[in-house]
């Protein structure tokens, strides 16, 4: 076994998981994400050609791989116990009571937590080294589910090196998904064809069932533990431990409070009410434990939970209510949204008397039938929904739900995608289309045209003045149009008129954002601009050129070369030309540095750590230009794997050769 090779690999390794720590943990990185790869990609090229240094707790573990057909059971050494629940202050004030009459006069505090709203996982480490993780299960017995918790960044595979720390533990906590991060995921899995999750949790839930440990790997899981067991040490306390678990290298809540009276608790049960939206996670109340280890001995436990803790949930953001009618709705894209008509109920802080339906499928699997008592859900962020029926209280003339075969609005005929959920309007005239494409191109995200809301859009289209965006253009000549419809006068007609200039000067990638392609929101849009930096350009795009693009895969593509396919919308660009609306990318981003400043370079051989397309893309942000063959002009020749005859060439030549690293290092130099 080569020795210098061992060392290096477990130098890499203790680097990696320090890095971690600190991205993770710390929130504090300390080398860019490039070198963090760099570092990961010479781990993985040294472990495999040396798989006989191969170990469970090298990061290289965390891309997954091996795929199980079912997870083996785990018992847990001390039972996986589960919370009992309040609702109220009054309840509250029962547990801490209850709690006094147990301590007597022994002073005590609490440590109040926030109930994340995940799924308990539970980690075992030996020897310091990540050995095993469970699901809680029933509590007795769990899942193993090692190969998947390995997966999430935050989990540390090895425990750190810290003074008079245990070396064999239990760590319990909450696997969960940040909101944003659930919702990216699901518009991509929307894109994809694929079935959505209907919250973060259960999308955590389902994401740590999957067998393939790769597929766990690509999706966005975190940790934070509240838990932890060791006998290698004393342990005192709750608010100790979370210390501990910190400085091991454990994630924990920066929220966590101790309070010193049941009022303390419940100003903090308050203030997490009132500010749980801010998280970017879901919370479903707080959690308020007796700090102390030996009191908490003391309070023991009642069948499944202890007396020394106690949840104290939020009012539920679920609701039922009567679902009066399902309405259809036409989006500009022609996509039709069933969504539901409810009795107006109060839900998280507000009236809701609409919620989305999603699709047919979605009424179909949920088996949502009108006048049915129906489960309406709002998330932090999301916009109400249907969740699901009340199937003890349908009545007998709720009715099942058919979907139209003509369009509600045009009664054009209606289709859909293969493997798509959604139905279309196949009229691209339909009322409801035109009035939503030319909303889409007057919103903030796009043309930012004040004063064109929704019902000025409507009226516009329903008396005529307009049918597509350029038409927007040429509304001065119709004045006396306008001052002659209802609620139109001299001064709001001008005020319309500035606002309209005005939006010409909005930079070329809102205009393709406004123009509404299918797919294409505000950053494919910024990267289409970023790449062909006129209209003409990305006119003459293949879906070769657009796929090329990092970020652009068959779908984007073919949506784009779809869109300027049709004559129709070739005209309309037109028109806003002439119009003077902006259709070239002003500033290219260009940052001239001297090493790349009007130099030419040439490419050959693979590169490991990018595309070709990114070299030359990273080449051109500095000012240099990658030409494709080697003469007496050329000032570098970046030479990758396998490289062929320019390779032969630049030598000849005596052309200046930079290997993988030496071009990363000049990029690393100048930006
Ligand atoms: S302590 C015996 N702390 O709530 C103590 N649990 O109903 C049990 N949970 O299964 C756990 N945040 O999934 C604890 N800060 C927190 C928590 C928390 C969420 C969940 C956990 C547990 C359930 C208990």
């Amino acid at each position: 076994m080569n020795s210098s090779i061992e060392k290096e690999i477990e130098s890499l390794r203790q680097k990696i998981l320090d890095h971690d720590y600190r991205y993770y943990i710390l929130a504090q990185p300390t080398i860019s994400d490039g070198e963090y790869d760099r570092l990961m990609h010479r781990l993985q090229e040294l472990e495999k050609h040396h798989p006989e240094l191969a170990a469970p707790d090298s990061p290289t573990q965390r891309v997954g791989g091996r795929v199980t057909k079912e997870f083996p059971t785990v018992t847990h050494a001390v039972p996986m116990l589960s919370l009992s629940n309040t609702y109220s202050e009054e309840e509250v004030r029962d547990f801490d009571r209850r709690v006094h009459d147990t301590l007597g006069a022994a002073p005590f505090h609490y440590i109040c937590e926030l109930k994340f709203d995940g799924i308990a996982i539970s980690l075992r480490y030996e020897d310091r080294i990540f050995v095993q993780g469970a699901t809680r299960g029933d509590g007795i017995q769990g899942d193993d589910i090692t190969q998947n918790l390995k997966t999430i960044r935050s989990i540390p595979l090895r425990i750190r090196p810290v003074r008079s720390a245990p070396r064999t533990l239990e760590v319990r906590g909450e696997a969960f998904m940040k909101r944003a991060d659930f919702q990216r995921m699901n518009e991509e899995r929307q894109l994809a064809g694929e079935k959505t999750f209907v919250n973060p949790r259960n999308s955590a839930a389902g994401t740590l069932k999957l067998q393939d440990s790769k597929l766990v790997a690509s999706r966005p899981l975190n940790f934070v533990s509240y838990f932890l067991r060791s006998d290698d040490m004393e342990l005192t306390g709750q608010f100790e431990n979370l210390k501990l678990l910190h400085s091991l290298g454990f994630p924990t809540s920066e929220h966590s409070q101790t309070c010193r009276s049941i009022e303390e608790v419940i100003a903090y049960w308050q203030k997490w009410e009132q500010q749980r939206d801010e998280l970017p996670y879901d919370i479903d109340g707080i959690v308020v434990k007796v700090n102390s280890l030996r009191q908490q001995e003391l309070l023991g436990a009642v069948a499944k939970s202890p007396r020394w803790a106690v949840a104290f949930k939020f009012a539920s953001r679920q609701a039922e209510t009567p679902l009066k009618a399902i309405r259809l709705q036409v989006g500009r894209l022609g996509t039709i949204t069933p969504v539901a008509e409810l009795e107006p109920v109060f839900l998280g802080g507000s009236t809701v008397s609409r919620a989305t339906l999603h699709n047919e499928e979605y009424i179909r699997e949920l088996d949502i039938r009108i006048h049915d008592i129906v489960i309406v859900e709002k998330g932090g962020d999301v916009i109400p929904k249907v969740s699901g029926v009340n199937k003890e209280k349908r009545r007998a003339g709720a009715k099942i739900f058919r979907f139209p075969d003509t369009c509600p609005e045009c009664h054009s005929k209606i289709f859909r995608f293969e493997g798509e959920a959604n139905y279309y309007c196949e009229n691209s005239d339909c009322p409801a289309q035109v009035k939503g494409r030319i909303g889409h191109f007057a919103s903030r995200g796009a043309m930012d045209i004040e004063g064109l809301g929704e019902a000025v859009i409507d009226q516009f289209v329903q008396d005529g003045l307009m049918k597509n965006c350029a038409d927007l253009y040429d509304l001065h000549d119709r004045r006396e149009n306008i001052l002659s419809l209802e609620g139109w006068g001299e001064k709001s007609v001008q005020n319309l008129f500035t606002a309209i200039e005005e939006s010409k000067t909005r930079p070329f990638s809102r205009v393709v954002y406004g123009l509404g392609i299918r797919h294409i929101g505000t950053s494919i849009a910024q990267l289409l601009v970023d790449n062909f930096i006129t209209i003409e350009q990305l006119i003459a795009a293949t879906e070769t050129d657009l796929q090329s693009l990092q970020g652009i895969g068959p779908q984007i593509a073919e949506s784009v070369v779809r869109f300027f396919a049709d004559q129709h919308n070739i005209r309309i660009v037109h028109r806003l030309k002439a119009a003077g609306v902006q259709l070239l990318e002003k500033k290219k981003h260009v940052r001239p540095s001297q090493q790349f400043s009007n130099k030419n370079f040439v490419l050959t051989g693979t590169l490991s750590s990018m595309t070709r397309d990114e070299a030359r893309q990273r080449i051109e942000s500095q000012g240099g230009k990658v030409v494709s063959s080697v003469s007496k002009n050329t000032d570098f020749v970046v030479v990758g794997a396998d490289a062929g005859s320019k390779f032969e060439k630049a030598k000849t030549l005596g052309i200046p050769l930079l290997d993988e690293q030496k071009f990363l290092n000049m990029l690393q130099n100048e930006s």
